[in-house]
């Protein structure tokens, strides 16, 4: 196994997450808003390392966003971060440990960030597996340095540099009467949150008028900056989290639930 930069070659295995066995009409339409925003962000700083096995097929990737280009759930400055890393998906499901694929990402993220940067800095979630776990950032060195629940920022640095701070919501409901205002906060950069706005989009066209749909892209930093969160819906002001991408059925049962109390 080696660990390479994005090349053309691996760029979809990226793009749809992992999950190249598992393509249709709905992520094909999500890879192309995720791959551009991957294209756009790698003129700007953005790297991305690709573990490849011996064979040449990519097995996870990783990447490397620098701070100040606006990341998922913190700001700072002088700190690399990893928005995203993960193996390929099949193996985190079965909860997979030991392949050597998360420390080899790590190193290279590392040595990308010893160039330019005074440390990593990771968003994690102290939880029992899923979902970049803290448990394996502690493993490799990595520090706690804020915490809010299970939600954990990590560093390790090897130069003083201020620890970055964690994101809160800024968020006001401006209410319409008569109307079901649904606020979307989404960001490019991660498959689930593109699902989710694009099936907000399609939910909210089947009710004409009576919905006022608002859409913040955080992956534009100012709207990062301002609202302080990548990802989150609210219907009528009232928050609502499936986990998972929203279900049509589901944003459906929420916009008839507000428009009976609007
Ligand atoms: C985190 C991840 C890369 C680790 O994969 P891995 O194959 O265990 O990687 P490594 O073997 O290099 O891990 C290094 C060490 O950390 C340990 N480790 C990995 N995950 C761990 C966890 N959840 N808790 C505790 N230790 C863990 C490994 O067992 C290994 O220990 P060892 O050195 O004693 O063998 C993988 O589980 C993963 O991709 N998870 C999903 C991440 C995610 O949320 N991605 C989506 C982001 S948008």
């Amino acid at each position: 196994m080696e660990v390479v930069d994005l090349t053309y070659e691996y760029m979809n295995f990226v793009s749809v997450c992992t999950h190249i066995d598992d393509q249709n009409e709905e992520t094909d339409k999500i890879v192309r808003v995720r791959e551009a925003w991957i294209k756009e962000s790698m003129v700007k700083g953005l790297k991305v390392k690709v573990a490849v096995d011996d064979n040449g097929k990519p097995i996870g990737f990783a990447h490397c966003l620098p701070i100040e280009l606006g990341t998922w759930g913190m700001s700072g400055k002088d700190l690399m971060t990893i928005p995203c890393l993960t193996r390929q998906y099949k193996r985190v499901y079965n909860r997979e440990q030991g392949s050597g694929v998360g420390r080899a990402l790590m190193k290279a993220v590392e040595a990308e960030a010893k160039k330019t940067k005074k440390g990593v800095a990771v968003l994690c979630y102290d939880n029992d597996f899923w979902f970049m776990p803290y448990a394996f950032f502690k493993k490799l060195g990595y520090k706690e340095v804020a915490r809010q629940g299970n939600t954990v920022i990590v560093l390790k640095a090897w130069e003083k540099v201020d620890p970055p701070v964690m994101h809160k919501l800024n968020y006001k409901f401006k209410p319409t009467k008569g109307k079901v205002v649904v606020d979307v906060f989404w960001h490019p950069i991660c498959s689930t949150s593109i699902c989710e706005i694009q099936r907000v989009r399609e939910v909210c066209a089947e009710y004409g008028d009576r919905v006022i749909l608002n859409e913040y892209n955080c992956g534009v930093k100012d709207i990062l900056e301002k609202h302080q969160t990548s990802r989150a819906l609210f219907f009528n002001g009232k928050y609502k989290c499936w986990g998972y991408e929203a279900p049509r059925d589901g944003l459906r049962k929420e916009i008839e639930k507000a428009l009976t109390q609007s």
